[in-house]
């Protein structure tokens, strides 16, 4: 029988450098509420969000996400022609196909990649990083850029009182490569498509176009079951990751959960017992819930404002729609 051979690749791998792209057009709650019958007030205080950013029609998926794909590269000191793989984690690039994969990876000027896109909703980002980090180690990828981008402004009803004031748009990357040390834990990751329908866009496409006045199949979300399965569930995936990674709360550095609502981030760290000295990312303040770019774009702001530096041991939790979650352990490049 003729054997194949197999091949394996670097013994580690780490996060080489983080990218952002946050569009230009800032929207208070003040401008949010005119459609819907809430308060700022309200919205701080059941979400933690003060104000979002929106995208311009010319901030499309493909922009932000060369802009902040560019800033990993750079930050990373990898020239584009070593990316092997470009993963893009997103949902609202609007075509069934090509994945929008392919064309970064063209824009960027990559050595012809291998680039797909990675449907896991807010999860994506650490699916994709979990994915990456795999492929260096096996051999079957060099340099790996995940990207998590969204334009989830396009998918919101801006009369809708439950998601009009959380969903946001922007773009994070991240480069991961080979490592001396491990820079990458054992990610610990799953779904529940019992809960299938709690998070998702309102009518299948042959529907919307069925219809007599078609309208955007605008994303619908069960706020509140949402919210309790991922303020109890999620902080004992997130104990995993830490066991699996052999790394106590103590020893933490930062704490990047998906930005979705900031009391479920106060909600998971009390569950966690994550003493004081752990700094907690709370981009979503200031930027809403941009799903699969929230993480790469919470730890981007840890960095501006000192909370976060290079070596940092940071526990990452992404959860959303479908439901699926991934969480992982990272050193911050
Ligand atoms: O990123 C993917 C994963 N997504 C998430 O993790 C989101 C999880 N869910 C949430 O963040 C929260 O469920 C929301 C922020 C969306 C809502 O907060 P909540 O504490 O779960 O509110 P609720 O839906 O239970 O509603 C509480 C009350 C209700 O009034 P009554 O019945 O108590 O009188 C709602 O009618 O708040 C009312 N309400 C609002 N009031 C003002 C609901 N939406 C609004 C609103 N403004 N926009």
């Amino acid at each position: 029988m003729t054997a194949i051979k197999s091949e394996s690749g670097a013994q580690h791998a780490r996060i080489h450098g983080i990218g952002a792209y946050r569009p230009s057009r800032v929207i208070p709650n003040s401008e949010v509420i005119e459609a819907i019958d809430s308060s700022d007030e309200w919205i701080q205080q059941r979400s933690g969000i003060k104000q979002r950013r929106w995208a311009t029609p010319e901030e499309t998926v493909l922009f932000m996400s060369v802009e902040a794909a560019k800033q990993a590269l750079e930050r990373s000191g990898v020239d584009a022609r070593q990316i092997d793989c470009v993963i893009v984690a997103t949902v609202s690039h609007m075509f069934q196909t090509p994945a929008i994969a392919t064309k970064i990876a063209y824009d960027l000027g990559t050595d012809q990649a291998a680039a797909f896109d990675i449907s896991a909703a807010c999860a994506g980002f650490c699916h994709g990083v979990s994915l990456a980090s795999d492929m260096v180690r096996s051999g079957s990828a060099g340099y790996v850029l995940v990207i998590g981008v969204e334009r989830l402004s396009d998918l919101t009803d801006v009369g809708d009182r439950g998601t009009a004031f959380i969903f946001a748009d922007g773009a994070g990357a991240a480069v991961v490569g080979p490592s001396d040390t491990p820079g990458i834990g054992p990610v610990v990751w799953g779904s529940d498509g019992e809960q299938y329908d709690l998070i998702s866009q309102r009518e299948d496409w042959r529907d919307v176009i069925a219809a007599e006045h078609p309208e955007m199949p605008h994303l619908v979300m069960q706020g509140n079951p949402v919210f309790r399965w991922a303020s109890y569930v999620m902080a004992k995936i997130g104990q995993q990751a830490l066991d699996r990674a052999g790394v106590r709360a103590e020893d933490l550095d930062c704490f990047v959960p998906h930005q979705a609502n900031m009391r479920i981030t106060d909600a998971m760290a009390r569950s966690m017992k994550l003493p004081e000295t752990v700094k907690i990312a709370r981009d979503i303040a200031e930027q809403g819930n941009t799903s699969a770019a929230s993480i790469p774009l919470a730890i981007d702001r840890m960095y501006a404002e000192g909370e976060a530096k290079s070596g940092d041991v940071a526990l990452l939790i992404a959860f959303g729609a479908g439901l699926a979650y991934a969480a992982q352990v990272v050193v911050l490049p």
